[in-house]
């Protein structure tokens, strides 16, 4: 069996995490064999870099802040998400490079093709065979959030229009690669959109 790459993308408080479950719950019982990974803070090393890139006290300029991801992302493609692919899994990953290109670029506004060309360099061009963009209009995102907890991260606590970047960030990548996109609203029902997911997935397997 061939391997295959998921990501799921999109804003704070969109549900990737829950569709990605399952969706990976939905393979394995369909016989597949699923690596689940995330970004930042897949692999151990992940985990620290997670660490400082979300919770670490002052200020990190936004260069630092981009290489860090770009460094979890080539550690965690490197020892983990490449090697199961290789062995014929399917990886289901929460964010990867477009987490960056949105956030870094359009948010912390870098330059979107530079902070791309560090995740492709550190990546060695490694690319979803799909991308699962859940978008949400950032004042719902937010109030989600505000539901779900008290404590934000570095990136959670930037203002609403940070994450209105973002979120446009989003769009325009999903509509420059159409076909490596599909994207939901995230204000569907979890069934209807985890439904949608299967439809698309199925044909790839
Ligand atoms: P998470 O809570 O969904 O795991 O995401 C952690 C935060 O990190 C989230 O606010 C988005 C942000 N992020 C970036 O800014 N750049 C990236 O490359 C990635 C992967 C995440």
């Amino acid at each position: 069996m061939t391997g295959l790459f998921i990501t799921f993308e999109g804003g704070d408080g969109s549900g990737k995490s829950t569709q990605a479950s399952l969706l990976a719950d939905w393979l394995t019982a369909s016989g597949r064999t699923v690596t689940r990974s995330r970004e930042p803070g897949g692999t151990e090393l992940g985990l620290e870099l997670r660490e400082i890139v979300l919770h670490r006290r002052g200020h990190i300029a936004p260069r630092a802040e981009a290489l860090i991801y770009a460094a979890d992302r080539a550690h965690n493609i490197a020892t983990k998400v490449r090697p199961a692919i290789e062995r014929g899994e399917i990886v289901i990953q929460d964010r990867y490079l477009d987490s960056s290109v949105a956030y870094q670029g359009a948010g912390r506004v870098l330059d979107p093709i530079e902070v791309r060309d560090i995740s492709l360099w550190a990546t060695e061009g490694f690319m979803p065979d799909l991308t699962i963009l859940l978008d949400l209009d950032e004042t719902i995102g937010r109030a989600r959030l505000d539901e779900a907890r008290t404590q934000y991260d570095r990136l959670e606590a930037e203002e609403n229009d940070f994450h209105s970047r973002v979120r446009a960030g989003f769009l325009a990548l999903a509509e420059a690669e159409t076909h490596r996109f599909l994207v939901l609203s995230a204000t569907a029902s979890i069934e209807s959109i985890a439904e949608a997911i299967r439809a698309r997935v199925t044909p790839l397997l």
